[in-house]
């Protein structure tokens, strides 16, 4: 009986850690959605479309599908600027860096939601992926 019940937790145990590192895509969703009405809203506009010549779009982006995560990352806290091409659209704006309020969980909730949103399929941004990639 012992050794039973001790298999069991020995087996649970693993379980529970995995469960507890693997990222909510949920929490991330919702955290995401408000770090993104809060701040990239006013140039990418509520539904990712974009605005006019000087804000690409996030919607079906396919820079957004075709850059690296890590790169993707980047750009979003550090900021980006220059010659980009969206959607066969050529932009060459300034987006200026995250401000620094914003910790590496809602940087990968924003992500997380960007990449899940407005007809995107991405994958989910944990905030050790942040840590890790942030960095110039
Ligand atoms: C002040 C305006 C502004 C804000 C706020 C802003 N962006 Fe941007 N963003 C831009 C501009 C301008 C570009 C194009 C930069 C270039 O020309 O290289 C861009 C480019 C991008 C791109 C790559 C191009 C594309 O359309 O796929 C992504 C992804 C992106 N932004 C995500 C975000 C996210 C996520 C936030 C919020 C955390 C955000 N942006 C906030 C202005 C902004």
């Amino acid at each position: 009986m012992r050794t039973r019940l001790f298999t069991i937790i020995a087996l649970f145990v693993p379980f529970l850690g995995v469960a507890a590192a693997a990222p909510d895509k949920a929490a991330l969703m919702k955290r995401g959605q408000v770090v993104f009405n809060e701040y990239c809203k006013t140039c990418h506009q509520a539904n990712g479309q974009g605005l006019g010549t000087v804000y690409p779009p996030l919607a079906k982006s396919d820079y957004l599908k075709n850059t690296p995560m890590p790169q993707i990352i980047k750009e979003v806290v550090n900021g980006k600027s220059g010659k980009v091409k969206v959607n066969g659209k050529e932009y060459n704006g300034v987006m200026a860096p995250l401000p620094k309020k914003y910790t590496d969980d809602d940087i990968a909730s924003v992500i997380t939601y960007v990449y899940n949103s407005f007809g995107n399929s991405g994958p989910v941004v944990s905030s050790a992926d942040v840590k890790k990639h942030k960095k110039k």
